[in-house]
């Protein structure tokens, strides 16, 4: 529960930015004015840089996990995910723009949404102590999760209903944002959806009925409409 709230503190902080006028200029999030429209910028600046403090301070606590060693590779792990190999690399090259280049959007997508999924997984398995195939497989399934969950936040914001998406949409486009749903229109996307989601499923055969609630987790990342 502990790295769970690690990660959500680095990925509520990494929205609280993301919506920045100096990055996104959001307004709306979760159905909510974000963060910098609520209160001001400093506030939101200095809100996600809380959070993110807060990440490596509950991951670090003794209460985390009994061995020290084990509470230092979590901080390792968690600190990629976020760093400029990670999340942030991830927002800084959308922000740039990657031309249109479908292997630079992967590249991209795995850095920004992909990398904090992936640690949703490479977190319990440090502490599990977990090698071997099993690990091999939930961190390719954990591959195909985080591209299927940022290629359904594209196609939601085309398809997609402010009043249930909770946040603004058609900004992508609007804002010259490059990503599998602009690059290949509606229908390729979601065609690559499909494929990326069997290939998830596939990844996750060999665990069988235990593997029962991270298909619900695929399926849901899949269904979800906000
Ligand atoms: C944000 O991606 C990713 C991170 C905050 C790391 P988007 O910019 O596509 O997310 P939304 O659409 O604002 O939620
Ligand atoms: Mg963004
Ligand atoms: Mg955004
Ligand atoms: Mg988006």
């Amino acid at each position: 529960d502990r790295a769970a709230c690690a990660l959500e503190c680095i990925h509520a902080y990494s929205l609280v930015h993301d919506d920045l006028p100096c990055m996104d200029d959001d307004d709306l999030r979760r159905g909510r004015p974000t963060v910098h429209r609520a209160f001001d910028e400093a506030t939101a600046v200095l809100a996600g840089d809380a959070l993110q403090a807060l990440a490596f301070e509950i991951l670090a606590g003794p209460e985390t996990h009994p061995d020290g060693r084990v509470r230092a590779e979590l901080v390792v792990a968690l600190a990629k995910a976020s760093g400029a190999r990670g999340m942030c690399g991830g927002q800084m090259i959308d922000l740039s723009g990657v031309g249109e280049d479908l292997g630079a959007v992967a590249r991209m997508q795995r850095l920004k949404t992909g990398a904090l999924i992936s640690a949703a997984f490479e977190l319990p398995l440090v502490m599990a102590h977990a090698g071997g195939a099993e690990r091999h497989a939930l961190l390719a399934f954990a591959h195909d999760l985080g591209l299927a969950y940022q290629i359904v936040d594209d196609l939601l914001d085309v398809e997609g209903d402010t009043g249930v998406v909770g946040k603004a949409t058609g900004k992508d486009a609007a804002r010259g944002k490059v990503n599998f749903v602009t690059l290949l229109g509606v229908d390729d996307a979601r065609a690559r959806l499909d494929v990326i989601a069997d290939q998830a499923r596939t990844h996750l055969d060999p665990l069988g009925e235990r593997a029962v609630g991270l298909r619900a987790c695929l399926d849901f990342v899949l269904d979800r409409r906000s």
